[in-house]
């Protein structure tokens, strides 16, 4: 059964422990009905909540959010990816590298505790479907918040090799500055929308979403050899994803991220 089924019991009582999504829409989130559902299958009494927060009004809900005692943490996603880690008094060596959290965890005494699990979630979903990264040559297109943590997570991992590529060349150079810094040991290069020469090719830009987005590289390039992975997962098979099929190459989907990222979720935040 999928995790983002509705619950098949939510019985709210006094003891019920808070968790929320801070966002600003909430309507188009999944990440609830996927924790909730997690939170049934554990056995804890804990309901995940949408929190719709402008973002002139975060640092105000998050202080208010330390002195809730029925609170034990949420997700931060889009647009209070990058604000919210000065809100927290402390994080992740992976966020501060990234310059994000995605996560934050209310400690007992009030302190919050952020972190950030896009990339790892990437990487361990990429093993659930038996793609390992170690020694890997890697072509990573996107500069943007899951970019830069799928990055340091395909680093941390072990990679080889990794070409960036982006829109706007200054993102990926600074991101490259930062983990040539952190990861020495791994060549990392400014590329192009060329992407021969790599056995894993990943989009983690936004384009695809949209019918009339441009492919993010030159999928004329394709062959056979590579696996082509997305973020994106709305539409499942997005427009690079259905050229790397047709060229032959095995494809990862966008939505095997974020149900390896609710599970370390579901457990950062105590369920
Ligand atoms: N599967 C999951 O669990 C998961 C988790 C997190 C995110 N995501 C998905 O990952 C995607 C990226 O999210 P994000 O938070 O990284 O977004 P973001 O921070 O806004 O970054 C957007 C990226 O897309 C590029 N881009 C946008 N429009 C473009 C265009 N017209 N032409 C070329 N490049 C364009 C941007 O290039 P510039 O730098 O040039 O602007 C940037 O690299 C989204 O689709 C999101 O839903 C999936």
């Amino acid at each position: 059964m999928s995790i983002f089924q509705k619950p098949t019991s939510a019985y709210i009582t006094g003891r019920t422990r808070v968790l929320g999504i801070l966002a600003h829409p909430t309507d188009h989130v999944k990440a609830p009905t996927g924790i909730n559902r997690i939170a049934v299958a554990r056995g804890k009494d804990a309901v995940m909540v949408p929190l719709n927060v402008s973002p002139s009004d975060l640092g105000r809900v998050v202080t208010g959010l330390r002195a809730l005692r029925s609170f034990d943490g949420a997700i931060v996603t889009v647009p209070h990816k990058q604000s919210a880690i000065s809100l927290c008094d402390e994080v992740s060596p992976r966020a501060a590298a990234v310059g994000a959290i995605n996560i934050l965890r209310r400690a007992h005494d009030g302190r919050l505790i952020g972190d950030q699990l896009d990339g790892v979630g990437f990487v361990e979903g990429l093993g659930s479907q038996g793609i390992e990264v170690a020694r890997r040559s890697v072509y990573l297109v996107g500069a943007g918040g899951a970019a830069n943590a799928i990055a340091f997570a395909l680093a941390e991992a072990g990679i080889a090799r990794l070409t960036l590529a982006n829109r706007t060349l200054n993102k990926i150079e600074t991101l490259a500055a930062k983990l040539r810094n952190a990861y020495p040991d791994v060549k990392v290069a400014i590329g192009s929308a060329d992407p021969r020469g790599h056995s894993l090719v990943v989009n983690a830009t936004t384009l695809g979403m949209k019918p009339s987005d441009p492919l993010p590289l030159d999928a004329t390039l394709l062959t056979p050899d590579v696996v082509v992975a997305e973020v994106v997962m709305e539409p499942e098979i997005t427009a690079l994803l259905a050229a790397a099929r047709s060229a032959g190459c095995r494809i990862h989907l966008g939505h095997h991220m974020l149900d390896h990222q609710l599970q370390l979720m579901a457990s950062f935040l105590g369920l």
